[in-house]
């Protein structure tokens, strides 16, 4: 197959870890920054006539990651790609997906068509905030999900007497997808959000009382639901010691902290971000690696994603 993959500087470890699951190096390139700030990036290498694959998350900084990004998919449109793909394992600007209050911006769908406008053909993703996002794209999406892996990581840790909670109404159809995938009950929490950084729970809905909490989120940013969520579950009479799992974490702000003061059993993510090992929280972070690596295989040879073992 004559395929490319140029990564992007947000996620050095999971590019390495495609590159290593397709058998193939990463394209040389060059990302630095002018005496301005201004982002300048340059391929080292020749794509003409390839099939790109740009890995790169929009991790924190996330507004330098998505510029990059783009910067990368025009200089590979400029130079001759046959195909652009980018493979976007967290997709930030998620949240942003209506006008709350008016007078907003809808930035999801500007970002949706940033990336377009740079060149990107199509864009793989994983665990979009809402599958709704898939719309907001003028290209066609690959919409991967790391929800098979994280709930196998999370049987060593959740016995049968779990419960699966959702920390918000928002994360009602992905605790759904959890509790089926292991077989356990469920649970919602009512989170009312006041601000970016604060959160306040309304109650619990569902049996949690002597039951091990599985709590699950798509991100966990400055940690607040989360917080809110297991000392709702507390209060409700659950067992201590809860499980946790996102499948992107960000963990900005004083989430490294808050969650450490929570007495978590196990916090379980996906590598869609870098991950700093130095966080004290001791993550069990599962490498997507080969999922990406077999959605890349598969599509440059024209075969369906359908049939992938770890398609959620
Ligand atoms: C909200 O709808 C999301 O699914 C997450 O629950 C939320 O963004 C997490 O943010 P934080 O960790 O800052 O509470």
């Amino acid at each position: 197959m004559s395929v490319a993959l140029v990564a992007g500087s947000a996620n050095p470890a999971l590019a390495d870890s495609v590159s290593r699951e397709l058998g193939l190096p990463l394209t040389q390139r060059v990302i630095e920054r002018f005496p301005d700030t201004e982002l300048h990036v340059e391929l080292l290498e020749s794509v003409r006539g390839k099939d790109v694959y740009i890995l790169q998350p929009t991790a924190p900084p996330v507004n330098e990651s998505l510029v990059e990004l783009a910067l990368l998919a025009d200089a590979s449109r400029r130079a001759g790609a046959a195909s652009l793909t980018a493979v976007v394992p967290y997709f930030a600007y998620a949240r942003q997906d209506r006008r709350a209050k008016g007078r907003e911006s809808v930035a999801a769908r500007l970002v949706a068509d940033l990336i377009a406008t740079s060149g990107v053909q199509k864009v793989i993703a994983v665990d979009l905030h809402t599958s709704t996002l898939e719309g907001f794209f003028p290209t066609p999406i690959e919409h991967l999900s790391a929800v098979p892996l994280l709930a196998a990581a999370l049987r060593h840790y959740a016995e049968s007497a779990a419960v699966i909670v959702a920390p918000d109404l928002g994360a009602v159809k992905l605790a759904e997808r959890y509790a089926g995938l292991m077989g356990l009950p469920m649970a919602v929490v009512h989170k009312m959000r006041v601000s970016p950084e604060a959160v306040k729970v309304a109650g619990v809905v569902g049996d949690v009382a002597g039951r091990t909490p599985v709590i699950v989120d798509d991100m966990i940013s400055t940690g607040g639901t989360i917080e809110a969520a297991v000392q709702s579950v507390l209060a409700a009479g659950s067992r201590p010691e809860p499980v946790v799992a996102a499948s992107h974490l960000l963990l900005v702000g004083r989430c490294v902290e808050r969650l450490g003061d929570l007495g978590l059993r196990r916090l379980v993510g996906a590598n869609t971000l870098p991950v700093s090992i130095d966080i004290g929280l001791h993550p069990e972070v599962v490498d997507l690696g080969p999922l990406l690596a077999e959605a890349i295989r598969r599509l440059s040879c024209d075969q369906s994603l359908a049939e992938m073992a770890w398609r959620g």
